[in-house]
């Protein structure tokens, strides 16, 4: 068995207390103090990862413990030394591959760094986050009956390490793809580099709000720290396919906007029968905000790298491989890894929600006609 490990950190103070109940009722400034100063540590024994041909590994969840905004704002030589000393943590339990979690793969080089300074491979998982992405934003059209090949897709974070690579994906099955982030030079040159090589309609703009006006489809993978999708700008009927960790999409679209599917689109099914045990409590579930026997799809990458014994740096950097994304869904579906049931602001969608949101988007359209 080839065991792994996978960095985790806590993306809002919410998170902290979940892997740390002793800090409810202490100040955000105390809190956040506390994290600078606090070790990388195991929180998590992750067993019962068994694929259908009987082959199983198991691995922890090393915290990191910083927030996005300290992962960003701390010197990043610190914020690496605190990613590889939750690696060496990993690598005392026996992990022989790691993968980096939510901004401990996004900040400086996409894991590039770290793969080199670390005793073991390390992925960051985009690859198996970026065919899950594009697998829930399609079962999502489906689902709301909007046609593919005749829709208008924003993909808001489109010059990512994520990103980019679903905006390739997308763009060979739907009518037009508006890419959007922030810096419009970056944004120019991603799309006069892709146009040529896409038979949809490719185009940019850095007015995310007019993108979402004329978007069916959105998925989103940036890497904010604040809301970036809000409900005032979103089409009735559409869906929103949300990648980024921390979320980007508004809490209001869930309060403002019934007639509106979004759904988290990074959520696997892992085989067997998946726990995560916290370490210091054992007997007791690490709160993972994420249905029971689910993991992320940047966690579920690790795990089957190890269950296929390819200890590699696998996914790296700002510019994904798209074989590599083929190759790690197949290998994911080869072990029996699936698309989570579908979840959105921290509920499971029940299947009757996705009529009731048919029945808002036909009723606010037919309001507005
Ligand atoms: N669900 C999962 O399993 C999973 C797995 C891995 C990663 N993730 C998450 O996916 C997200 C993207 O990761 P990545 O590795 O692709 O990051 P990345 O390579 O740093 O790309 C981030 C993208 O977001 C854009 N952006 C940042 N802030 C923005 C804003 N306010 N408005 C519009 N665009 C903005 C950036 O361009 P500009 O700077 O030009 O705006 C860039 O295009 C992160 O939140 C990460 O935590 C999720």
């Amino acid at each position: 068995m080839v065991p792994f490990c996978f960095v985790i950190h806590p993306l809002s103070f919410e998170d902290v207390i979940r892997y740390e109940p002793g800090a409810a009722g202490k100040g955000k400034p105390i809190v956040a103090k506390i994290l600078e100063w606090m070790p990388s540590y195991a929180a998590a024994h992750l067993t019962g990862i068994r694929t259908p041909d009987g082959r199983e590994t198991e691995g922890w969840f090393v915290a990191a413990p910083l927030l996005p905004s300290q992962m960003l704002e701390l010197p990043r030589d610190d914020v690496y030394a605190r990613i590889l000393a939750a690696i060496d943590v990993g690598v005392a339990l026996g992990a022989r591959i790691a993968g980096l979690g939510a901004f401990t793969g996004v900040i400086g080089d996409g894991g590039v760094t770290i793969a080199e300074r670390a005793p073991i491979p390390v992925t960051t998982g985009n690859s198996l986050t970026i065919a899950a992405g594009v697998r829930s934003l399609f079962r999502g059209a489906e689902l709301m009956g909007i046609d593919a090949a005749a829709a208008t897709v924003v993909v808001v974070g489109a010059t990512g390490s994520i990103g980019a690579a679903c905006v390739q994906l997308i763009a060979s099955r739907v009518r037009t793809v508006i890419c959007v982030a922030r810096n419009e030079t970056r944004l120019r040159a991603f799309v006069a580099n892709l146009a040529p090589h896409v038979p949809c309609e490719l185009r940019y703009t850095v007015d995310l709000a007019a993108a979402l006006r004329e978007a069916d489809l959105i998925l989103t993978a940036t890497s904010s720290t604040q809301d970036v999708i809000e409900p005032e700008d979103l089409r009735s009927g559409a869906v929103v396919c949300e990648l980024s960790l921390p979320h980007d999409v508004s809490r209001r679209v869930a309060l403002e906007r019934p007639d509106v599917l979004v759904v988290e689109g990074g959520n696997m099914r892992v085989p067997g029968a998946f726990r995560a045990e916290r370490v210091r409590e054992p007997g007791t579930d690490f709160d993972l905000a994420l249905s029971p026997g689910t993991a992320l799809a940047c966690m579920s990458e690790t795990m089957v790298l190890a269950l296929e014994n390819r200890c590699e740096s696998y996914t790296l950097g700002r510019g994904v491989d798209l074989e590599k994304v083929r190759e790690i869904d197949a290998l994911a579906e080869r072990a029996g890894f699936e698309l989570a049931d579908m979840r959105a602001f921290d509920k499971a969608i029940p299947p009757e929600a996705i009529a009731a949101t048919r029945a808002a988007a036909d009723a606010r359209r037919a309001a507005l006609a």
